[in-house]
């Protein structure tokens, strides 16, 4: 079992802002990768069976009291490293080298030269733009270690010991603004180190499915599905594994997108086979909403009703041992290693999903190990249409947070229909996948139009487009004032009940991505 994981990379974090990437990078090389804490022990890390381990980088000074703790045994291994940035200045300073703090760093673009063009640098043009972000630099380089390239400010930009079983860089090749990044990493996992490229979409699937088999037994697992493309991918890979042992529950909280629990049960149900069941709720829900106004209340009241409709449908359908759930690497990463972290609650997110504590179900979570793209490529290995993978992520309490003030039929009708025109048109002028996510809000504000000769007194809609990697931090999406104009005039022309749309310019922070 975990046949996957061997031949594989272990990347230490200390703390870097591309830790995560540094992983989705590997990875995209068809090589496992682990982010574990900085302070892991060898013997942890050589249980694991490696082929390679990576040093991140970190906002620590090396010998500042902060630098975070790691067993110096790592050093002595045979496992090749690659050290990134601090990773850089943590090998140098301890294998015998010198860092200095000049108080002057190198942040974004930097250009380098190559020394040494074999081994790392391989294929790798002799000049090159890479992205730095640095405060100290490496002023003395170990003995028996040679620079393998400098950059234009004279700042060792890369080196490595003599047989290059230790290699480092000062810039980011992670990050993609470093042109040659790629190669580089590739050099690193198959040239320096010798990993195995096992990790693909159907080897994963077989593996999951195996594991699956073995944990479930002949046990039932009840499989909570959102729409959303991480709980569908879920519900297709345990009905691959077991079959009808597994129950897929769609609970319609009348508040998703137009049409789009039907494309879900469908795509399921009709495409794949799963043994799907969708629960229309909606009248409990929109009953518990009725009146409700406030942003974070919206949200309580949708989780706790979302919590008593799954206790009362599992109920109905028998004893069930299992809860599938479509739970990803960022969140295991984000709860495990960064731990101490204290994030400031912002809005009370809750997934539809999240369960009561009480609950008596043990837990199988396939997708833990994945990032979001790896989702969508083992979603596509698994025969899910396009259109489902390339959803953007959607909230748990849906629309509801997208209507501004009180939910009433009405109005969810005018915003499904008004999203529903955004997207076709996002879809029309191949926009939709250059966005990470795109939305219409209701704003229950009326203004004064004019449409033939009549005089209109209606909503206010407005759109947003963001674009994003992690949903943390995003961009508004700078939308080609054609397109604009096309979702502005349909949507007046065809949606009843809006005369107005106001396209919102606003990124995270210090604006949130949903409007409530
Ligand atoms: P904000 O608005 O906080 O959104 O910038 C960041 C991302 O999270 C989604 N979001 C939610 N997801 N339950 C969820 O499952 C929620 O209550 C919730 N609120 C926001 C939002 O759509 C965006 O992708």
């Amino acid at each position: 079992m975990y046949e996957l994981h061997k031949h594989g990379v272990v990347i230490l974090d200390f703390g870097s802002q591309y830790t995560q990437l540094i992983a989705r990078r590997v990875r995209e090389q068809n090589v496992f990768s682990e982010i574990l804490p900085p302070e892991t022990s060898i013997t942890d890390i050589l249980n694991r069976e490696p082929a390679a381990l990576i040093l991140s980088g970190g906002p620590s000074s090396i010998f500042g009291n902060e630098a975070p703790e790691f067993d110096k045994a790592i050093l002595d291994t045979d496992l090749p490293i690659l050290g990134i940035c601090y990773g850089l200045q943590l090998l140098a300073h301890h294998q015998g080298g010198e860092v200095e703090s000049t108080g002057q760093g190198e942040y974004g673009f930097a250009e380098i030269e190559l020394d040494d063009n074999s081994g790392l640098f391989d294929s790798v043009p002799q000049t090159s733009k890479v992205w730095m972000s640095h405060m100290d630099r490496v002023s003395k380089i170990p003995n028996g270690w040679h620079t393998l390239a400098h950059s234009s400010n004279g700042v060792i930009a890369a080196m490595a010991n003599e047989d290059q079983s230790r290699v480092a860089t000062q810039f980011h090749p992670e990050v993609a603004h470093t042109e040659a990044g790629k190669i580089i990493l590739h050099n690193f996992l198959f040239k320096v180190a010798n990993c195995d490229p096992s990790w693909t979409p159907g080897n994963f699937i077989d593996e999951q499915i195996a594991l699956i088999r073995k944990q479930v037994g002949d046990g039932k697992v009840l499989c909570g599905v959102s729409g959303g493309v991480d709980s569908t991918v879920v519900a297709a890979l345990l009905h691959k594994a077991i079959g009808e042992q597994s129950t897929a529950v769609l609970i319609d909280h009348g508040l998703l997108r137009k049409n789009e629990a039907r494309d879900c049960v469908n795509a399921l149900k009709t495409g794949l086979g799963v043994n799907i069941h969708c629960y229309d709720e909606s009248e409990t829900f929109l009953s518990q909403l009725d009146g409700v106004t406030d942003p974070e209340k919206k949200r309580k009241v949708i989780g706790n009703q979302f919590i008593y409709s799954f206790d009362r449908i599992s109920e109905e359908m028998g004893k069930m041992q299992f809860l599938a759930q479509g739970t990803l690497y960022p969140d295991v990463v984000e709860s495990g290693v960064s731990k101490g972290k204290t994030a400031h609650v912002i809005k009370s997110h809750h997934n539809v999903g999240g369960l009561p504590e009480d609950m008596e179900f043990e837990l199988v979570e396939p997708l833990r190990e994945l990032f979001k793209d790896e989702v969508r490529n083992v979603g596509r290995e698994l025969g899910l249409p396009e259109i489902l993978i390339e959803r953007h992520p959607f909230p748990g309490p849906g629309l509801a947070v997208r209507i501004i003030g009180d939910i009433t039929r009405e109005r969810i009708k005018i915003l499904q229909e008004a999203d529903q025109v955004y997207m076709d048109i996002l879809h029309e002028d191949n926009l939709y996948n250059d966005i990470w996510q795109a939305f219409a809000v209701l704003i229950p504000v009326l203004t004064v139009g004019v449409m033939g000769d009549q005089r209109t007194y209606e909503n206010l809609l407005g759109i947003r487009a963001v674009t994003s990697t992690d949903g943390m931090t995003a961009d508004w999406f700078r939308m080609p004032a054609d397109t604009l104009s096309k979702i502005s005039n349909r949507i007046v022309n065809s949606v009843r009940g809006i005369n107005r749309v106001v396209y919102d310019i606003t990124s995270k922070p210090p604006g949130t991505i949903e409007w409530e």
